[in-house]
């Protein structure tokens, strides 16, 4: 993997005061991106920006909330008066705090309003972003337009049903993108993210349950921020330029195996006819 792949490129992150977005920031900064911090949580984006800062590229932080379009202008607004360009969009803002989780159920016990909020924040926000964003990449003849997707959005669980909704939408915004963009120089893709633990997310979790998911995954332990942030930097790259209107799985092979891999593994070891 080479390295100061994004020098002197600029990087809108959002949701990046935390989790999976701020590995994302640091990760693209390392690479030599100067990188804008969005996020909700000022007091969060802040103090990502002055981490990065110290480590010699610029970072800007702007409280946005994404699902309201004033508020994405504005925040377009001031990186353009800050940097005057945009090469890298990562839409990765979702709202996943435990409230939301805890209301975002199965359809029958559905709060509609955890529905909304959703939709609203995830797919709603990431198309408002890209709508703000993209005209300027058209300007300059180039870009890369990233959605953060989810397993959960492409096959079914028990609860999360707003959550599962937005991710399955998102996963045609880069399509969109690339049809509608491509010939002027701006890709979209999605990457669709499977279980790599961050703070606010999955603290949570019993370890029982952290147990079935990891036996379920086909590489030895569950994924990293920093795995998933490689991705992103690889598709926010030229590395990635033949690439585009897709989605890449980062899951550890969470989706790729039969449902009865884990039972047959289990079947074989148990009955002495040896494990795999
Ligand atoms: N962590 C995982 O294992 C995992 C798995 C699959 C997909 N993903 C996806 O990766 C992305 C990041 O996930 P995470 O685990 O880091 O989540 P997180 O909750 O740690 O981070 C989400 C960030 O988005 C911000 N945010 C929430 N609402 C916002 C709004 N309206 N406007 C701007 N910012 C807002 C939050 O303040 C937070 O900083 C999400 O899109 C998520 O769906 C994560």
């Amino acid at each position: 993997m080479t390295t100061q792949k994004l020098k002197d490129r600029v990087a809108i992150i959002t949701g990046s005061g935390g989790g999976l977005g701020a590995e994302c920031a640091r990760v693209l900064a390392e690479h030599g991106a100067n990188i804008v911090i969005v996020d909700i949580n000022e007091q969060a984006a802040s103090s990502v920006a002055a981490e990065i800062e110290a480590g010699g590229v610029q970072a800007l932080a702007i409280r946005t909330d994404v699902s309201s379009e004033e508020d994405v202008k504005a925040m377009v607004a001031q990186v353009m008066a800050r940097f005057g360009r945009i090469d890298v969009l990562h839409n990765n803002a979702a709202v996943l705090d435990v409230d939301q989780r805890q209301r975002d159920r199965d359809i029958c016990n559905l709060d509609m309003d955890a529905w909304d909020r959703a939709i609203a924040v995830n797919l709603r926000g990431a198309v408002l972003c890209s709508k703000h964003v993209i005209p300027v990449m058209l300007k300059q003849g180039k870009g890369s337009v990233i959605f953060a997707t989810s397993g959960l959005g492409a096959q079914g669980d028990l609860s999360l049903t707003g959550y599962a909704t937005s991710k399955a939408a998102l996963n045609m915004l880069p399509k969109l993108v690339a049809a509608q963009y491509g010939k002027q120089g701006v890709r979209g893709n999605a990457v669709q993210i499977g279980l790599a633990p961050a703070e606010n997310a999955h603290a949570s979790m019993p370890s029982e349950l952290l147990d079935i998911l990891r036996d379920n995954h086909l590489t030895p332990e569950l994924g990293t921020p920093r795995q998933i942030a490689d991705v992103v930097a690889f598709l926010a790259s030229d590395e990635s330029s033949f690439v585009t209107g897709t989605t890449l799985v980062a899951d550890g092979g969470f989706g790729s195996h039969t449902p009865s891999l884990v039972a047959m593994r289990a079947f074989f070891e148990q009955s002495g006819r040896g494990g795999m």
